[in-house]
């Protein structure tokens, strides 16, 4: 079985790393070839690893003539939809692993999704998080019941809604029985934007959501006072946890125990989480699996991010599913003028 499938990782750059890490340590896979257009980053990565893979500044080169099996593909976020679609629609290929946001417009993640259920590939996107050993316990003891039924959810994120935010709506579905949301409210700082991976976001976003099984949350990206990091503070019947991003646990209360400590978890980090992001991904591909970080997931926490977006443009409450526009409300409201007074843009 070793070797079985042939891999090409497009983008050498950090999270490139990422998933080379996760790709050698899963013995199915077999890294044939890399694709940059830096040529010297594919060249790096290669001798970084010893995978005595093809190097390429073309990528659609490497599909034609490498025609690998998986591909992982890293990334700026703008390239997302169109190196995906290349990939899914490629001769020979049957998993796409491509980083996270989706894209960067409610638009082209629809179109995204569109290009999954054409093609029938598999399609996921890099929340690695889940396969963080704290995250995992977290999701066990909510089953269990330990903290009783789950009532509310405090979720916050560093700066960013697009690209940090989602970290955090989708550790929240990972929660709530990924339970979709049923209407978003929000707002936004817009005075200062900042730009990460060539997507403009606020300095601040907060908002209040209700999910489809009742369960409430308010939301912070950014800005002052935020008493977590990152992460999701579960309220439930019995009991509460805070769990930040990659799975440490903060306070874990349950109201009619008060000795109650959770159980220990072994350290992990990004390493351990990418060697489950590739497992789980070759693993869903042989036995037909809905992936853990399948596209449908991935979609549900865009949904709250550009329901909150078209929440402030709409200066109304959002009911999903998500319908009426493919741009990303933020910037159409930053190109009008309408946002954003002292047009200033912060670091990219
Ligand atoms: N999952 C996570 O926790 C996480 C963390 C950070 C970033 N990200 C996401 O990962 C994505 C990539 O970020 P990064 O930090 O790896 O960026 P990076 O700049 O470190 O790497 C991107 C690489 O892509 C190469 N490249 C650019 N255009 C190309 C093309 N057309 N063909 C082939 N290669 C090309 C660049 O030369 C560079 O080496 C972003 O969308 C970001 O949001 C995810």
């Amino acid at each position: 079985m070793d070797g079985t499938y042939r891999v090409a990782i497009i983008g050498c750059g950090n999270r490139g790393r990422s998933h080379a890490v996760g790709l050698r340590a899963e013995s199915r896979c077999r890294v044939v070839a890399l694709a940059d257009i830096k040529p010297e980053a594919a060249a790096a990565l290669d001798a970084e690893h010893g995978f005595g893979a093809a190097v390429y500044t073309d990528y659609r080169e490497l599909l034609d003539k490498e025609r690998p099996d998986v591909v992982a593909v890293c990334l700026w976020t703008p390239l997302h939809l169109p190196v995906v679609r290349d990939c899914m629609e490629a001769p020979g290929v049957r998993a796409v692993l491509s980083e996270k946001p989706v894209a960067p417009t409610w638009g082209e993640y629809r179109e995204t999704a569109r290009v999954a259920e054409q093609t029938g590939r598999q399609l996921t996107f890099c929340h690695q998080r889940r396969f963080a050993r704290g995250n995992q316990l977290a999701r066990r003891l909510l089953a269990e019941g330990r903290f009783g039924e789950i009532r509310r959810m405090d979720l916050y994120s560093p700066r960013h809604l697009l690209d940090c935010g989602t970290h955090t709506f989708d550790q929240a579905l990972s929660f709530n029985n990924e339970s979709p949301a049923r209407w978003v409210l929000g707002a936004v700082d817009a005075g200062k934007t900042f730009a990460y991976f060539a997507v403009r976001a606020e300095t601040m976003a907060t908002g209040t959501l209700v999910f489809e099984n009742g369960v409430r949350a308010t939301i912070q990206v950014g800005g002052p006072d935020m008493d977590m990091g990152s992460g999701v503070r579960i309220h439930g019947t019995d009991g509460f946890l805070e769990v930040d991003w990659d799975g440490r646990f903060g306070r874990a209360v349950v109201y009619g125990d008060p000795a109650w400590e959770p159980p220990v978890v072994e350290k992990d980090g990004m390493n351990d989480h990418m060697v489950g992001v590739v497992r789980d991904a070759i693993d869903s591909l042989e036995t037909g699996k809905e992936p853990e970080l399948s596209y449908t997931k991935a979609m549900r926490a865009g949904e709250i991010i550009f329901a909150l977006y078209e929440s402030v443009r709409r200066h109304a409450r959002v009911e999903l599913p998500l319908e009426g526009f493919t741009d990303h409300p933020l910037h159409a409201m930053l190109d009008a003028g309408e946002l954003g007074a002292e047009g200033k843009t912060g670091p990219s």
